[in-house]
């Protein structure tokens, strides 16, 4: 039964093992294997409504019209769940996240996630064809579709596309972590752009496809055993290889800045001082720090006293994926 309009919540994902580079740019698949957690707190919240009648697909983000590129992302989800229905014509999506919208906290991602979910129940859709509805949302931001999964996700290239899946559920191992917020400011090159030039351009490229795959699975093995102090080592030089390609890329684009430097120097100080923690980047300055469970606060604690006021800290967990909330108005 089409239902044509619902509401879904999803959170930011971050990855260990990131996805950086597309086979296939068109289609979001990627080049590498990518292996993340969903997190508690920063959440999206997106409503589709479609209507029979075609016409342009509008959409609202934090109560504006949404841009070109985020229309243009937004629509080739609606396109792809369109395609799967029938008698759909254009719809209205509202986006709503609680978090700042591309400074490096994996909003898109969240977002897209949240268009998909409730785009996929509005046209009345398998609920739980989760598989399927990742693999959609990822056509709108290729992060998104680790947030549809709760916990620990993995997203694999494949000979016949790739495959996205659930490794851990967050009871698994509840890690905890500190979202460093050094600015909340849109970033300037955005991780589409950024991957993109970084694969054509820099000389690290090619010791990426080769590392990637093989943090990927030792990742994979250290979330399976909980090993934290193997996952330190290995997400640590995973994101740090990641942003090698970006500083050496020509011209170079850095997403850390004075302030996550000294952030990172913190993250090495507060391990050395014997609280195990580790530090993780994506496509923008802010710093998450990871601890095991049960040590939030401690971290917390520590990162302030390093750090003083200058930068905003949020506590965060590995929580659960896509919520559907059904037959919205
Ligand atoms: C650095 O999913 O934002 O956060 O597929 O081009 O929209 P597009 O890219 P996006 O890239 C995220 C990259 C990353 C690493 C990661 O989340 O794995």
């Amino acid at each position: 039964m089409t239902r044509l309009a619902a509401t879904a919540t999803a959170p930011a994902n971050f990855a260990l093992s990131k996805y950086w580079g597309k086979r296939d740019a068109a289609l979001r698949e990627p080049s590498v294997p990518s292996l993340s957690v969903c997190v508690e707190g920063l959440t999206a919240t997106a409503t589709v409504r479609f209507h029979r009648e075609p016409g342009p697909d509008r959409c609202t983000l934090q109560g504006r019209p949404a841009d070109a590129r985020t229309l243009a992302r937004v629509r080739r989800v609606l396109d792809a769940v369109r395609s799967r229905s029938t008698g759909l014509g254009f719809a209205e999506v509202r986006s709503e996240s609680d978090f700042p919208v591309a400074a490096g906290l994996a909003s898109s991602a969240a977002g897209l996630a949240a268009v998909a979910g409730a785009a996929w129940c509005a046209a009345g859709l398998a609920s739980d064809s989760l598989d399927a509805m990742a693999l959609v949302a990822r056509l709108g931001s290729g992060s998104a579709c680790r947030s549809i999964h709760g916990g620990f996700v993995a997203w694999e290239p494949g000979p016949h596309g790739s495959r996205v899946y659930p490794v851990a559920p967050p009871e698994h191992w509840p890690l905890e972590l500190c979202i460093v917020q050094v600015s909340g400011t849109p970033k300037e090159v955005g991780s589409t752009e950024g991957m993109e030039h970084a694969l054509r351009t820099s000389p690290m490229w090619e010791a990426w496809l080769r590392q990637a795959p093989e943090d990927f699975a030792a990742i994979a093995r250290a979330v399976s055993e909980k090993d934290f102090a193997a996952l330190t080592a290995l997400a640590e030089a995973n994101c740090l290889l990641m942003h090698a390609t970006t500083i050496t890329a020509r011209p170079a684009v850095f997403y850390l800045n004075p302030t996550s430097l000294e952030v990172l120097d913190a993250v090495l100080r507060i391990r050395r001082g014997g609280l195990f923690c580790f530090f993780t980047m994506d496509a923008g300055p802010n710093v998450k720090v990871f601890c095991p469970p049960g040590l939030g606060d401690d971290l917390a604690d520590a990162l302030r006293a390093e750090l003083g006021e200058a930068v905003l800290i949020r506590r965060s967990r590995v929580g659960g994926g896509l919520r559907l909330l059904r037959g919205d108005p």
